[in-house]
This record gives structure tokens, C-alpha cells and sequence, in this order.
């Protein structure tokens, strides 16, 4: 038998359609100030099939100059990232229970055939905090393994609405989306995957 690594928490549905309906408008908003852009590998410049963009103080950015990195400005825009919305602060403090706010909201778009490989995050300051990542819109397949690369992966489904939270000995746990489900969610009118991760950065 598989378990997932302590530490690592899955709350299908904590959103309501409702509630996910209104993040939907606000994530749009801030993708209207700070346009979805496909970052860089760091090793061979390789465009990500996910696209990205940030709220908040912080963004998370990647390019082969540069590598993976934090930094306050939209690189292709080279603006400030937009405020980071009441209703994440919202969630944050729900699910956290931690005072201390998330300095960055990483915005993830996963078209049809796009998918993330196995990572850890790892670009951050202090792996006390958890990241908290919400799910909206098609089902996306998560693989979470161990903290080392080699440890064996277990697969979950995410839902529109579903939050996980990543603490304790789950904070540098390996993981990735091998696909979505296209289609299978109403919430996106053209579908595809969103994924908001929050995190204290510094
Ligand atoms: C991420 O690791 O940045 C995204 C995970 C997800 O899309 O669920
Ligand atoms: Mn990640």
C-alpha cells in the first residue's frame, strides 16, 4: 500500500461552485493586468507546456538566463504583479491558520495537452510554511512521491474546488500534473485547468 507523505492534505470541494465561479472572475482580472506567458527551462530554454503569471508581492518566474527565481516585476510586462486578491488571503488564513501572509500566488494554465513534471518547490526561504494550491476549473491527475526523486509516486485526482496543502514533511515532497481531464469541469467556458499556489516566499 501507498501513503501519501504526512504533511499532505487534500479537501475536495472546499470551494463551492459559487465560490469558485467569483475566483474564476477575479483570476481573470488579474490575467487581464498580467497576461499568461510560457516560462523557460533553466538548463535548455525549453518553453513549459503550462502558462504562468503571478499576484501578489512575489511572482515565480523561469528562463534559461535566469533559471527559477522570485521576482516583483511580470517579465514580459516588466509591471509590478497585481495585488494579491481578498478572497486568497481569505483561503490562506483558513486552511493555514498561519498569521504570516503568502507573499506570492503562482498562476498556473493548463491547456488540453499541457502537464508539469516531477518537481519539489524548493525556491523559497522556509520550508516551515506549507504551500496551499487550489484547483479550478478541468480534473487535473497530481503525482506526489517522497522527497526524494526516486521514492515511489502515488496519483490523485484534483477537482475544481479541491485545496492541497503541502507542510511538514509533505513541503519538499516530489510532485507534478501528468495530464488534465479536458472538458470535464463547466467552471472554464473554453476549459482547461487553473491552479493558484500560495506561498511565503522570503
Ligand atoms: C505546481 O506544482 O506549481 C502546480 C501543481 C498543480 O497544478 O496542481
Ligand atoms: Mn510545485
Amino acid at each position: 500500500m501507498q501513503v501519501l507523505p504526512k504533511g499532505f492534505r487534500h479537501i475536495p470541494n472546499f470551494l463551492d461552485f459559487p465560490a469558485q465561479k467569483a475566483l474564476v472572475e477575479t483570476i481573470r482580472s488579474i490575467v487581464e493586468q498580467a497576461p499568461l506567458y510560457r516560462p523557460e527551462m533553466p538548463t535548455n530554454g525549453k518553453p513549459f507546456s503550462v502558462r504562468m503569471t503571478n499576484c501578489g508581492q512575489l511572482g515565480w518566474v523561469s528562463d534559461q538566463k535566469g533559471g527559477y527565481r522570485y521576482q516583483d516585476t511580470h517579465p514580459k510586462t516588466d509591471l509590478p504583479w497585481p495585488a494579491m486578491p481578498n478572497e486568497l488571503l481569505k483561503i490562506w488564513d483558513e486552511i493555514s491558520g498561519i498569521e504570516y501572509q503568502p507573499e506570492a500566488c503562482l498562476i498556473n494554465f493548463y491547456d488540453q495537452s499541457a502537464k508539469m513534471g516531477l518537481h519539489q518547490d524548493k525556491d523559497e526561504a522556509d520550508f516551515s510554511y506549507p504551500v496551499v494550491s487550489i484547483s479550478l476549473g478541468d480534473d487535473g491527475l497530481l503525482r506526489v512521491g517522497g522527497t526524494s526523486r526516486k521514492e515511489k509516486t502515488e496519483s490523485i485526482w484534483l477537482n475544481s474546488g479541491d485545496v492541497v496543502v503541502m507542510g511538514g514533511d509533505a513541503r519538499l515532497a516530489y510532485h507534478g500534473v501528468d495530464r488534465i481531464r479536458f472538458r470535464s469541469s463547466r467552471l472554464l467556458p473554453k476549459g482547461g485547468r487553473v491552479n493558484l499556489t500560495l506561498r511565503v516566499v522570503t
